[in-house]
């Protein structure tokens, strides 16, 4: 394909388009737009685009009329999409477009208009009808206080991504100092006490987009989100959640669920799904190289039980997807691979493959692993339907982890690959604490990894991201570490890498 002059200067050696500069952001940034620009799920032919408005007090019963406009030029004089919308206090004041009528696999830059001031302009991206190579930064666990977001300043760095996969913990919904302590870094979070009411998500969504890496990385990037349980409340479930205690004033789980979802549709830049209960698991096809399949696995699941209630996590009742969203992920499967697409991605949150053997306490519950049945069923359908090259994206657990993913480790398995039916690549934190800083857990690893064949690497010390390149042929998986979250920085190093040749199901060290 042959570039115009004007496609070409804004294109890197390499055929990513440039990365927006810096200065065009920080010029124009106004207290009408305090949080940024946003945009999220690409499809072909859409995107949102999401900003909020900022209104001076004693207005906000004011409907206010935002403009924006779509263009195919960063300097936004090439327009192809326009309109206005209204906010107003009943949405928070967010904007969200969702712009359409655009081509696949385009570059596109975008800002809004509102009381007489104009955005930072964004910069977003359309998903391609043929592709031969998608790149996604897989990242989770954003705790505002306990660090800077140091990997969305380095995944804002980056020109080579399609889309930033977040799977979840976007926010936390702690009080100040349980799970970070913001003081000493200027990291407290609004508001200091737990969140939980429609106000308190709503303003703990503006102080987490106050931050400049995040908004950067918005700016830069289309994000496809998924929440995990702390956009709720930790270890939720889809009747309450461990950190839910009517006894102390926090009134009734379902009308907590209900805030905390209607915060995150309000903030996030992803598309409202019809109707009022959580929806939020939904495809995404990159041509016909990948479909990014986004799974819920908190706001619908049973409740956990304890770690040694071994019939309890066996119970062939139990659901970690609720019924709808199970029979919604297999015909997924199946469609994804009757249309030939080289590889299904399972963007979700929680640990999926085995880690201790059937009939046995668990070290975890809220992992696939306190759903047993569950997994078997995913298990099940992927071998009867013969459904191959998929790999799970996880996070939640604030460490590194790859594995092959076969249905036993022990039993049919060989390291060599053979019996995985799967892989799965975990993605370590942004911000929050690692998993070894908990006291006696990196004493584990030596045996974890002798009794773990299907484990290829782990590290529980880090934060970072994994970097996923997918080509027909072969998937190739990075984690990408940074040094600290104590001081601002956009240091980053390459701490891992596994290919994942299509066919195979099973990880090589690269
Ligand atoms: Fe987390």
């Amino acid at each position: 394909m042959s570039l115009t002059r004007r496609q070409f200067i804004w294109t890197t050696a390499a055929g990513w388009p440039l990365l927006l500069p810096r200065d065009v952001a920080l010029a124009r940034q106004a207290d009408v737009f305090r949080h940024g620009v946003a945009s999220g799920d690409p499809l072909a032919d859409r995107v949102i685009l999401w900003t909020r408005v900022t209104v001076a007090d004693g207005v906000d019963a004011a409907v206010t009329e935002v403009q924006w406009r779509l263009a195919s030029d960063p300097g936004l004089t090439q327009t192809v999409a326009r309109g206005t919308v209204r906010t107003s206090a009943q949405r928070d004041f967010t904007v969200k477009v969702d712009a359409a009528g655009l081509q696949p696999g385009r570059t596109y830059y975008y800002a809004f208009e509102a009381r007489g001031q104009r955005s930072p302009i964004g910069r977003t991206k359309t998903l391609p009808a043929a592709a031969d190579r998608v790149r996604l930064a897989v990242a989770c666990c954003a705790n505002y206080p306990a660090g800077f977001f140091n990997v969305y300043r380095c995944l804002a760095n980056r020109a080579d991504l399609d889309a930033i996969v977040h799977v979840g913990d976007y926010i936390y919904e702690f009080e100040n100092g349980i799970f970070g302590d913001g003081s000493a870094l200027l990291r407290v979070p609004e508001p200091r006490r737990e969140a939980v009411t429609l106000a308190d998500y709503r303003v703990r969504y503006a102080t987490y987009r106050t931050d400049p890496d995040l908004q950067e990385a918005h700016r830069q990037h289309p994000f496809i989100a998924v929440w995990d349980d702390h956009e709720m409340a930790n270890d939720a479930w889809a009747g309450g959640a461990a950190n839910h205690n009517p006894e102390q004033g926090e009134g009734d789980w379902a009308a907590r669920r209900a805030a905390a979802y209607r915060a995150y549709l309000e903030w996030m830049p992803v598309r409202d799904p019809a109707g009022s209960s959580p929806r939020l698991y939904r495809a995404f096809r990159f041509g016909g190289l990948a479909d990014l399949i986004m799974l819920d696995t908190r706001g619908l699941r049973d409740r956990q039980v304890a770690t040694d209630d071994v019939a309890g996590l066996a119970s062939p009742e139990r659901t970690i997807l609720g019924a709808s969203q199970e029979q919604w992920l297999f015909d997924q499967l199946r469609s994804s691979q009757d249309a030939g697409t080289a590889w299904r991605l399972l963007g979700q949150q929680v640990m999926f493959a085995r880690v201790m053997p059937a009939g046995k306490p668990v070290l975890i519950t809220d992992t696939w692993e306190g759903y047993q049945a569950a997994r078997d069923r995913v298990f099940d359908y992927l071998a009867a339907d013969r459904i191959r090259d998929v790999a799970i994206l996880s996070g939640d657990l604030h460490s590194s982890w790859a594995f092959d993913v076969p249905r036993s480790p022990w039993d049919g398995y060989q390291p060599s690959g053979d019996g995985s039916l799967a892989v799965e690549l975990m993605a370590p934190a942004i911000s929050s604490p690692p998993l070894f800083s908990a006291p006696g857990l990196r004493d584990r690893v030596p045996l974890l990894k002798a009794v773990l064949p299907h484990l290829k690497f782990l590290d529980g010390d880090n934060r970072g991201y994994v970097l996923l390149d997918v080509t027909a042929s072969r998937m190739l998986a990075e984690w990408y570490f940074v040094p600290t979250v104590l001081e601002r920085s956009d240091a980053e190093s390459r701490a891992a890498a596994f290919v994942c040749e299509r066919g195979s199901s099973r990880l090589v060290t690269a």
